[in-house]
């Protein structure tokens, strides 16, 4: 964090200073006393389960300088009504202080973290980012990302989830995007939310946020997106295969791996991308990141030659290993919706001419009433693709099996297991070398832990290394279930 006393935190926050209010935060913020080191400013938040008042010695201990609390602790700290808020409170202040940081803030139903990713790794060619690893996405992780910044940082990359309406709008008061992207609107969480014109409003307070002068880029393709164009005061840019749209992709082709080949096309002039990461649906994703770095001033060569060279910074997303033996395992696990589960279908289908294929799925969480029969759709999208084996994990996959059973001309296998660990039996029972094999479910299955199993303990890993990259990404690509993580983690 940029350095402040501890009078100024507590101006910013609306708090009351205790111990020597002259006391400078210079370090990190952070929410883990663990992760504490000298000069940080320890957030007591209370979780469910500990209430982070218990660690401020050991805050202290590590280092730390002083500590944002609900009440008194004992050494420097800022008394505020709710931790939360104050740190979302500081993480606007902070940016106020900051005028050369550009935000470009994403969201969307499905490629929210990929997008991200590949937009910082295009604009960090242009200057110093700084963006998050993994999700970072609620309340607490976007304030403590954007609380990384610093008088160096030129571009700050933020992915914002939403569980509900007004959430990102929240997270737009703390950061406000001058670059908003919305990437599309599909059926995550429309158990929660009700219906995808629900999901529409929420998603699209990014775009209201974008004030004159910004640029609110858009899905051409996406018929709730586009329509959000008449809800932002900034210029709107499109994106898609579509014709009309801005920043657009020709001569679209998937080599034999399943990574696409395309034309960037801009008004800028064009230029060929070839993306290292895997499936047709990184096309529209690669195509916002475009839109976006090019209204962060990024000439098309440059962008085009960015997204040829990113590679995949999250993990448990398209993550593809191989074997000695030749089997290649697709790890998709991070989470699933009807729409990613057929995209990444799409992809194993492609990969595996002339291979044997295995989909090892789990539920796809909180699609409400939907339920039953998404899961059919998916049962059935598998044994229309010709795929050899479908391994369904889970009673509420169930219908999934169902679903594949109803497609009277597949010859492929259908076997209905428990638990992760049935699964990963199933599995070896079948595998030959050379199989491929498409590991995909919501967060809360946790089929991760299948590919693991099935790569013999070895935990794979993106490509071209983990993290966040050079030039102010936090790295270490964690991105599992935490207070900071994933708004939007359970599906
Ligand atoms: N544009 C897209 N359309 C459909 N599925 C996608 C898209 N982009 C990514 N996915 C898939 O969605 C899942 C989550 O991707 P991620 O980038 O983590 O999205 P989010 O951050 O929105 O949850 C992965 O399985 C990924 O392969
Ligand atoms: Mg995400």
């Amino acid at each position: 964090m940029i350095p402040l006393r501890l009078s100024e935190i507590a101006d910013i926050t609306g708090g009351v200073p205790h111990g020597d209010a002259g006391t400078v935060v210079g370090g990190p913020v952070v929410i883990d006393s663990r992760a504490a080191g000298p000069g940080a400013l320890f957030a007591a938040l209370k979780g469910e389960r500990s209430d982070g008042h218990a660690f401020a010695p050991a805050a202290f201990a590590a280092g730390a300088a002083a500590v944002l609390a609900q009440r008194p602790v004992d050494g420097p700290c800022v008394v505020v009504d709710d931790v939360q808020e104050a740190l979302g409170r500081l993480a606007r202040g902070v940016l106020e202080r900051l005028p050369d940081v550009t935000v470009i803030a994403v969201t969307g139903s499905a490629g929210k973290t990929s997008t991200k990713d590949l937009i910082a790794q295009a604009v960090s060619r242009a200057g110093p980012t700084v963006w998050p690893p993994g999700s970072f996405n609620n309340e607490i992780g976007l304030p403590l990302t954007v609380l990384r910044a610093d008088t160096g940082t030129r571009h700050l990359v933020l992915e914002m989830g939403a569980r509900g309406v007004g959430h990102i709008a929240y997270l737009t008061r703390i950061a406000r995007p001058g670059v908003g992207v919305v990437l599309n609107v599909g059926t995550a969480h429309v158990g929660e939310f009700g219906s995808r014109e629900v999901i529409a409003q929420a998603k699209g307070e990014m775009v209201e946020a974008v004030p004159a002068g910004g640029t609110a880029v858009l899905n051409a393709d996406d018929p709730l997106v586009a329509a959000m164009a008449s809800r932002t005061p900034g210029e709107v840019v499109t994106f898609g295969r579509s014709p009309g749209a801005t920043v657009r992709a020709e001569d679209e082709a998937l080599d034999d791996q399943g990574r696409a080949r395309f034309t960037l096309v801009t008004p800028e002039g064009s230029a060929p991308v070839s993306l290292r990461l895997y499936g047709a649906h990184a096309v529209p994703n690669a195509l916002a990141a475009a839109a976006a770095a090019r209204a962060a001033g990024l000439a098309p060569a440059a962008v085009a030659a960015a997204l040829s060279d990113a590679a995949p910074a999250s993990r448990w997303r398209m993550e593809v290993t191989e074997r000695d033996d030749g089997v290649t395992v697709v790890n998709d696990a991070y989470n699933a919706n009807p729409d990613s589960t057929r995209a990444a279908i799409d992809v194993l289908a492609h990969m595996a001419r002339g291979r044997r294929a295995f989909a090892v799925l789990g539920e796809m969480a909180e699609l409400g009433a939907s339920s039953v029969a998404e899961h059919a759709k998916i049962g059935q999208h598998v044994a229309r693709s010709g795929i050899t084996g479908l391994v369904v994990v889970g009673a509420n996959a169930a219908a999934m099996a169902e679903g594949a059973g109803q497609v009277a001309s597949w010859t492929g296998e259908c076997v209905q297991v428990d638990d992760v660990g049935a699964a990963v039996t199933a599995l070896r029972e079948r595998l030959e070398p050379r199989d491929v094999v498409l590991v995909k479910g919501s967060r809360v299955a946790g089929l991760e832990r299948v590919a693991e199993a099935i790569l013999d303990g070895r935990t794979g890993g993106p490509a071209g290394g983990a993290g966040g990259g050079a030039g102010g990404g936090a790295g270490g690509g964690g991105d599992g279930p935490s207070a900071a993580g994933d708004a939007e983690a359970a599906r």
